[in-house]
């Protein structure tokens, strides 16, 4: 059992604010994803939670009992470090037994736990080779038990697979999803890849600039961004923004701009003040009635989409359209947008206008 909650989490390093107060809730056995660019304070969370640094003010609580200011060794949370960092000089029984030799457990018990260990990972055939002359995948293996072989509470995971050529990140990360699958531990794991966070996540912290954005699940994020950062961080090609100022006509179903209308979602009606129409390019698509027309800039063909960059009065945009019709580089096309897929921001403090936050928007207006 590990659920761990963090309220209110705030991290300084002399001046230096690295988390401002964050919170959110990491439910037993669910693989968590800490997302955010480079600096944001994903490390100094993860670091936080396991207890390598101390919050400079709120509470972090394990299964209920508050451990915000008690050492690592307390709180029995395994921080899987750069997943190479072994002793290349024994073999891989003796990095897994490592651990557990040091905590004075009899040999015997050390010996079936390492067993095990190797069992779920499926590496009892190379326990006697030295770690030195392994394969990559293997010494991620190996990393990995180390910090299994323990029995922690919980899993803290820094970028393990940063250092991987692409294919290879892809098959580490399958298989790390489906260990997690058959252990069920909670695990946090750190990245600043969407992709990455998207597949493997069950629930998603996207952070930026040290403040929690958004905290859901990986669709959540997906469909509904709660600001124009997350909507912009998630997803490939990125939503696309167009700016107007002025106010969604209340029943109108729709907004002009630079003599384009564009249909807006139901809830979205009556908001008022400067504005970001936000579109994903999968919500777009081609329409010989629509009014909205684009030219034709770039194509990039995928199969069974293609992505189309338009100029627009409006701006450039990227659509992800049917392969069916296929898009010429020069030609004017006729588009239309998913109304009901379409998310307003607005443009100072770049918060979606959406359910709650809606009433608030619309309260000033
Ligand atoms: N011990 C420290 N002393 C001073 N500043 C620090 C310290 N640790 C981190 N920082 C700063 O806090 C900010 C957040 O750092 P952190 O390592 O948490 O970011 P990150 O999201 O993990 O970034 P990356 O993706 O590059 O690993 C950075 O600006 C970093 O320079
Ligand atoms: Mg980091």
């Amino acid at each position: 059992m590990a659920k761990i909650e963090i309220k209110n989490v705030r991290k300084e390093f002399g001046d230096f604010v690295a988390v401002r107060e964050s919170s959110f809730t990491i439910e037993d056995g669910e693989f968590f994803m800490l997302l955010g660019p480079s600096g944001c304070g994903k490390t100094t969370t993860l670091r936080m939670i396991a207890g390598l640094e101390l919050p400079t003010s709120g509470e972090i609580y394990l299964d209920g009992e508050e451990i915000s200011q008690k050492p690592p060794s307390q709180r029995d949370i395994a921080f899987v470090f750069q997943m190479f960092a072994l002793y290349p000089h024994l073999n891989v029984r003796k990095n897994l037994s490592y651990p557990l030799v040091s905590q004075g457990m009899p040999r015997a018990q050390v010996k079936s736990k390492v067993a095990e260990v190797a069992g779920i990972l499926g590496i009892e055939d190379i326990l006697n080779r030295p770690v030195g002359g392994l394969s990559g995948g293997d010494r991620q293996r190996v990393a990995l038990g180390r910090a299994i072989v323990r029995d922690p509470k919980a899993f803290m995971m820094d970028e393990p697979l940063g250092a991987l050529d692409a294919e290879f990140r892809e098959h580490m990360a399958e298989e790390l999803r489906a260990l997690h699958d058959r252990m069920n531990a909670t695990t946090v794991y750190v990245t600043h890849d969407q992709l990455e966070a998207m597949q493997m996540g069950d629930k998603i912290v996207v952070m930026n600039n040290a403040v929690v954005e958004q905290f859901g699940t990986p669709q959540e994020i997906y469909d509904k961004p709660a600001t124009m950062f997350v909507a912009d961080f998630i997803g490939s090609p990125s939503m696309n923004f167009l700016g107007f100022d002025g106010k969604v006509a209340e029943g109108a179903g729709a907004i002009e701009l630079n003599g384009q209308t564009i249909g807006v979602p139901r809830q979205m009606q009556g908001a008022a003040g400067e504005l970001v129409f936000g579109v994903r390019p999968e919500h777009i698509g081609f329409s010989d009635s629509g009014g909205y027309r684009g030219k034709v800039l770039a194509t990039e063909y995928l199969g069974t989409t293609q992505i189309v960059t338009l100029d627009t009065p409006n701006g450039e945009l990227k659509a992800r359209l049917d392969s069916a019709q296929l898009a010429t580089v020069g030609e004017t096309v006729g588009l239309g947008f998913e109304a009901s897929k379409v998310t307003l921001f607005d443009k100072a403090s770049g918060q979606a206008l959406r359910s709650e936050l809606n009433h608030e928007v619309l309260a000033h207006g």
